[in-house]
This record gives structure tokens, sequence and C-alpha cells, in this order.
């Protein structure tokens, strides 16, 4: 079978001169026209820690191609930093860029006909738009994760990107001195790596290495390291595997390739993020994948690990314990995960962690199953009169499982941090943000700037919070977003007003608002729908197109979609 199957088109028709004119002037000898062409794309740019080593990544898969047979050519693609957007109108862009890093990694493949591709990606969107786009292709492909970034230091207190939003709620109650503000800041991020807790990154990372769509180790080994190098130079020979196999990324993630992502991630204690990436690349590969499919697995699968943000490690230790197979060895000898799928080595994950060595008694990282941190899973979908198409909690345990009390509504994240620093946000309040869906906001922004200010305020484990955006991996708390249907859609939490009660019950899976239908239908009536929040370019496309949050915020939705 020749491993040219698509960019033969190009290479191998004397009817395209053209073509093969410009193959050999930007560099390939006729040789080379006659090796399989591996698309190697880079979400690589200056100006973010996760994204910043990224292009030097790409250029040691393409070396590594060398020898093999194979042709990499390089490109690149966007990226959207969480971390830096969070708090401000950028952050809209965010997870439109999931789409954008989607639309061009399929674009590029597609119109050059390259037969493979190797995805080089590090920030929380790259990783599924990245995945997205290998799944609509349905050519042999792998991602290789960038990387986690390494723990900061300020007088001896473990930083990483959170701690600086904690500081800034310091700050607004004093607590915290001028020069220690300034120290966290300027030592919280000492390099190359996407944030270094169980967020929505590093969270997506294990994700794609429990779907088989990524090597071993690569979820958990930092950035900065020789290991990831090497992880780099060896992608050429996987890739070389995926092509004389003909294994593709719609063989590897299959439904139960998606349950042991499902798992992984509750166990990890991952970011509600998942839940629209996974429902969008589930979408992406033909896999019919619901929310309540994370509510299923959230109710047999407990949280074990104690990582960032609600726990004490990140994913550097968990690295140095024996990473994220360690974790996986666990889980398939209890049970919890299926060994017998393919994955991009060409075996399959239980052949991978055959000589793998499970986490044992001398760590406390990863608790053993007979003493949880969490019975069941901390992902919670939740429904009611005020979602009656979902939602999604957080729930590690540690902020109790029932919250009720007076609603306090604002209709944008900036009039929450105002909220908060006039101290209009009181103990006892159910806190709700609206029309930050994902048409409203647009691009369902995530709240960490408010949540951080919360907890650093004090008010983490008094007040509750509930809205149609999204909250970051790096955020704690009673918070329960992506209700559906969206505030912008004229869903109930339009309609809630100052002071309407509000039931937000783990236990029954329940989110009630307790004002009457009656009542509920003169407020719809009065209620009219805003003008989109952006006027032209992608945010207003994006807004255009989007599907709601229980369904993954997908742009590319039609009737034979999942
Ligand atoms: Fe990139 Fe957090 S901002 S992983």
């Amino acid at each position: 079978m020749s491993l040219k199957k698509y960019s033969r088109i190009y290479t191998q028709d004397d009817s395209l001169p053209a073509s093969q004119a410009m193959l050999i002037g930007s560099g390939l000898s006729e040789e080379d026209l006659r090796k399989p062409f591996v698309g190697v794309c880079s979400t690589g740019f200056e100006g973010n820690t996760c994204n910043m080593h990224l292009d030097e990544l790409a250029n040691l898969v393409k070396q590594g191609m060398q020898g093999l047979g194979l042709v990499g050519l390089r490109f690149n693609t966007i990226g959207v930093s969480d971390g830096i957007t969070n708090g401000n109108q950028g952050m809209r862009y965010s997870l439109v860029s999931r789409e954008i890093i989607a639309d061009s990694i399929e674009a590029m493949a597609g119109a050059h006909n390259y037969d493979a591709l190797a995805c080089v990606v590090g920030c929380d969107k790259n990783m599924p738009g990245s995945l997205i786009a290998m799944a609509r292709l349905n050519r042999p492909g792998m991602m290789v994760y960038g990387g986690t970034i390494k723990g900061g230091n300020w007088k001896g207190q473990k930083l990483n990107i959170v701690s600086c939003f904690e500081a800034y709620g310091k700050k607004l109650k004093g607590e915290i001195s001028e020069e220690d503000y300034k120290g966290v800041i300027k030592n919280a991020c000492p390099g190359p790596g996407a944030c270094g807790g169980m967020y929505t990154a590093n969270t997506m990372a294990s994700a794609a290495e429990a779907l088989g769509m990524s090597v071993p180790y690569t979820s958990s080994v930092p950035a900065v390291s020789q290991e990831k190098k090497d992880e780099c130079l060896q992608a050429g020979n996987y890739l070389r595997i995926l092509l004389e196999q003909d294994l593709k990324p719609r063989d590897i993630m299959v439904r139960e390739a998606f349950e042991n992502a499902m798992v992984l991630i509750t166990v990890l204690g991952g970011s509600t993020n998942a839940v629209i990436h996974l429902l969008a690349i589930a979408s992406a590969a033909g896999v019919k994948l619901t929310i309540d499919d994370f509510q299923a697995v959230s109710r047999k699968t407990p949280v074990l690990a104690d990582l960032k943000p609600s726990g004490k490690y990140l994913m550097e230790d968990l690295c140095s314990m024996g990473g994220v197979p360690a974790v996986m060895k666990t889980l398939l000898q209890e049970g919890l995960i299926v060994g017998d799928l393919p994955t991009v080595t060409g075996k399959t994950i239980a052949e991978n962690l055959q000589n793998v060595k499970p986490l044992g008694q001398e760590q406390d990282l990863l608790r053993p199953l007979s003493n949880p941190i969490k019975a069941d899973g901390h992902i919670q979908i939740l429904y009611g009169n005020l979602a009656p198409k979902g939602s999604v909690a957080k729930i590690t345990g540690k902020e109790g499982l029932k919250f009720e009390g007076p609603a306090k509504v604002f209709n944008s994240e900036e009039a929450l941090n105002e909220g908060i620093s006039t101290g209009e946000v009181k103990e006892g309040q159910v806190v709700v943000i609206r029309y930050v869906g994902p048409k409203g906001g647009p691009g369902m922004p995530e709240m960490l700037k408010p949540t951080s200010a919360i907890m650093g305020a004090g008010l983490g484990s008094k007040v509750a919070l509930i809205t149609d955006g999204r909250f970051s991996g790096g955020t704690h708390g009673f918070v329960i977003g992506h209700v559906c249907p969206e505030a912008y859609d004229g869903g109930p939490l339009a309609l809630v007003e100052d002071g309407d009660w509000i039931t937000l019950d783990i236990a029954t899976n329940s989110i009630h608002l307790h004002v009457d239908e009656t009542l509920l239908q003169e407020r719809r009536q009065r209620w009219t729908r805003p003008a989109f929040n952006a006027q032209r370019g992608v945010l207003l496309k994006y807004a255009k197109t989007v599907s709601e949050a229980s369904s993954g915020c997908i742009t590319d939705l039609d009737e034979t979609s999942n």
C-alpha cells in the first residue's frame, strides 16, 4: 500500500506541473517528492509561556523524520493564551481560537494533501483544536504536547499562574504587601510550558494521552526537559508506524477511548472545560457523546489525585512519580479503563503500559481507591428550571454538596469584578454572571478573574457562582457553568432578578430557581434579546454559528453531526 495516499496527487500527476515546481522550488528533491508528506503543525508564538517553545519542538519533530522516508513540512497556526486574556475582553477569543485552530489545520492539510499530521500544541484550546482537525481529516496523525511549566517560587511559597489572581484578591483586601504582590507576578511563570496545575491544558493533554492520540508520558513530561526533546525526535517513528498500519484518528478515538479519557480526567480532578472539548472532539470523530455520559462516569469514578487547583500538587510533581502512565496503569489494574484499544504508538493502551509501574504507597498524590478524595466524580451535570438543557458543576467535595441563597445578578464579568471590589458581593449569595455564553460573550469567556478574586477576598466557601460562561481549569469553589440555554438565547438565567432564591443541590443534580412560573412568564414577556456583542469579524461569525455548550460549542454542527 502506498503511504502517499493524498500527496501523490501533487507529486505524481503529470498534469500538475505547477505543484511539483513549487514543491521543488521550496527545497524538496525529486526523491522527496516520492515520500509521504507529513504536515508538522505548531501553535507556537512569542509572548506566551505555553507556546513560546513550540516552534523549536516542531523543528525537532521534523528533524526526527530524517532517514525515515518521510518529508516533514512545517506550518503554524494560532493560539490564544487563556492566562493572559482571562479577565478582559480578549478572553472572548479563547474558545473561538479552538475553532480557528481546527479550521486552519484542516485547511492546510486538506489543501496541501498531507498524508499525515503531527500537531505540536501547548495551551488550553490548542489540544482540542488539533484533535478536532485530525478527527475531521481522519488521516494518520498524532498530537505532541509542549509540556507543563515548572512551578514558580516566592519566599518559599510555591507558585503557579492562579497564584497571581489569588494575590490580586488579597491585594483588594489589603492582605499582601506591594513587594510580595510583585514578587508573585515576577516568579509565577519561570519559563516555557503550559500552566502547571490540573488546569485545562494539562487536563486536555492527559485526555489526549488516554484517548491514545499522543504517546505515553507526553502530558506529564515538563516543557523544559531532555525527555520532551526526545519525545519530539521520536514522533517520526510513530508517524511512520501509523502510515504503514493506516491507523487513523477515528480508529483510535472510538467511544471506549472517550470513556477512558473521561475516567482519567475524573480521577485527576480535571477541568470542566474537558466537557465541551471532548463533546466537540467526539462529534468530529463521529462518536456519540453527551453531557449525560460525563455524569455516568462521575457516578462510578472517584477523584483520587491531590492536584491543583483544589489540591496540593502540580503536574511536574506527578511526572517525578511516574507520570500519567503510572496513573493509567493503576486504573487499568483496577478495571476502570479499557486496555484493548489502539494508540498512536501502533500498540494498545495495555501494551503501552506493560512495563509501567503503578503509583505505590510511597506517595500521597494519588490516593488508593479505598480512600478517595471524593467517592464520585467532581464533574456533575445539573438540570432544573434554571438549566433545562443542563449545566456543569465542578465539585471536589471541599465546597459541600448544597448551596442555597439569594441571587446577586451581574450582566457581564466586568460588572461582577466591580461588584467584588466595591463589596456588593456578600456572603451567602448565589452570584449569577450571565450573557457570557457561547453566543452572548461571544466565546463563552472563562471567569477566572472573578472566581480568584472571590477566593482572595475570603468568600470562596461563602458564595456560589452560576454562569452561562465557563470556568477556568484553575477555578475552584462552588461554581456551576455552561448553563443551557444561555441567557442570550432567552434561557431562564436571563429571567433571574436580585434576591430570587436559588438552590444548587449536587446530591440531586439539580439547579432550581424558586420563582413561580406565572411570574417567570411575565418576566419572559418583558425580556428582549440584546444585540450581538460583536459587530464584525470572527466573533460575530462565531456567535452566529456556535452550538450551545451542552453540545460542545461546535461551529460545524449540522443535522448529520452528533
Ligand atoms: Fe496556556 Fe494556561 S494559559 S495553559
